[in-house]
């Protein structure tokens, strides 16, 4: 009997409070529609083993057998999931995309490996086809969005997070135990990639929505205004593991000037939460608009500061700024995108394709956010004998 399951998850924008989170400053998040999809089928073999094709990664059906009597002996999961990488990859081209994303699913297989035992497998073979809708490297939270869907494929092929039913259509995960689960599993993948990540881009893709998050404390925001946001890809992919190590170095070095600069950060978000809350109470309210505009600015202008920012991003923001619209790059900056907001425009349509194909002009790609969206999504397509 093969089982099939698909797992679905949201990117993100960051509003407020990129890098100083990773200080415990406050950030706002939302989930966007642009998502990550893994399909899964678990079917019973003598030897278990794994199938993996990422498209995105260049990775088309590699086949890894899983020999699970080395954790037994060796125990450390990530030394088996280095051995396993290096001699799956070695046969083939691949990029440093392609190493991280199979350590991730193979961190996730072994870590749920005596789970799965326990829950009746003997062996199988788990073939997974990923794929996204995120460009990878953008600051969108494509690496959430991927560990997330893995790490609630393993704990649902483990028994640890309940089994959908069989259904044509995705479901919400509403057991908060469940939820929990995933996240903490996406959060330990989420390292491997990026080594300190504050944690937040998993517990959006996990939770969805608009969420206000401080060391590890999520709080959903369920007073969030329907917000008009250009999302602009400068195309220029960056690693944050690298700009996270590079803003460290800065605030190791002269901490008397980058703390300060965190705890404005910490303002901008902490105003930034209140005022969104009246925003959505009062949208025509042309004075709060105004005040959360500021915010965006001086936000950017932090972030310049910190020196996360990029030529390509300066010219988004100076590019939306002439048409009288805010922007600040969202994510670890360095490239990837920055976000504008078009609600100035209100709605004006010839000013939004102005804008918009000055931008494209520049080489920059351009969508409109769907923000808050679901978080993880699960179905169970069917059983074949
Ligand atoms: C990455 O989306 C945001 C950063 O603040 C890093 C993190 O929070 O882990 C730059």
């Amino acid at each position: 009997m093969a089982a099939k399951f698909s797992v679905s998850a949201p990117g993100k924008i960051i509003l407020h409070g990129e890098h100083s989170v990773v200080y415990g400053k406050k950030a706002i998040a939302c989930a966007i529609g642009s998502r990550v999809v893994v399909d899964a089928a678990v079917s019973p073999q003598l030897q278990s083993s794994l199938v993996i094709s990422m498209p995105s990664v260049h990775l088309n059906e590699v086949e890894i057998i899983a020999n699970l009597t080395d954790l037994e002996e060796k125990q450390d999961v990530m030394e088996i999931v280095k051995v396993k990488c290096n001699e799956t990859l070695q046969e083939l081209e691949h990029t440093d995309f392609a190493r991280i994303a199979l350590s991730c699913i193979l961190y996730a297989y072994y870590h749920t490996h005596r789970q799965r035992q326990n829950c009746g497998d003997k062996g199988s073979t788990v073939t997974i086809k990923i794929s996204s809708e995120i460009p990878i490297g953008a600051g969108l939270g494509s690496s959430a969005a991927f560990n997330t869907s893995i790490a609630c494929l393993f704990l649902i092929i483990s028994g640890s997070v309940t089994k959908p039913g069989v259904s044509e259509k995705f479901s919400k995960i509403t057991n908060e135990n469940d939820l929990n689960a995933i996240n903490s599993l996406a959060f330990e993948l989420e390292k491997i990639v990026h080594k300190t990540p504050s944690g937040i881009d998993n517990s959006i893709a996990t939770f969805g929505g608009a969420v206000s998050f401080q060391n590890g404390d999520i709080i959903p925001l369920s007073k969030m205004p329907t917000l008009q946001l250009l999302i602009v890809d400068t195309k220029i992919t960056r690693s944050t593991k690298t700009l996270v190590s590079k803003v460290k170095e800065y605030a190791d070095s002269h901490p008397d000037v980058v703390l300060p600069i965190m705890e404005s950060l910490n303002g901008i978000a902490t105003s930034a939460e209140s005022l969104l809350g009246k925003l959505s109470d009062d949208s025509n309210n042309a004075q709060l608009l105004s005040e959360w505009c500021r915010l965006i600015t001086t936000n950017q202008s932090l972030l310049k500061a910190i020196g996360v920012s990029h030529c390509a991003l300066d010219k988004i923001c100076f590019i939306a700024n002439k048409y009288g619209c805010p922007a600040k790059l969202t994510g670890a900056g360095g490239g990837g995108c920055a976000i504008v907001v078009l609600d100035y425009l209100q709605n004006n349509s010839d000013s939004i394709s102005q804008l918009r194909n000055e931008l494209e002009m520049e080489g920059f790609g351009c969508i409109r956010a769907s923000l808050g969206g679901d978080g993880v999504l699960v179905k169970s397509t069917q059983i074949t004998s």
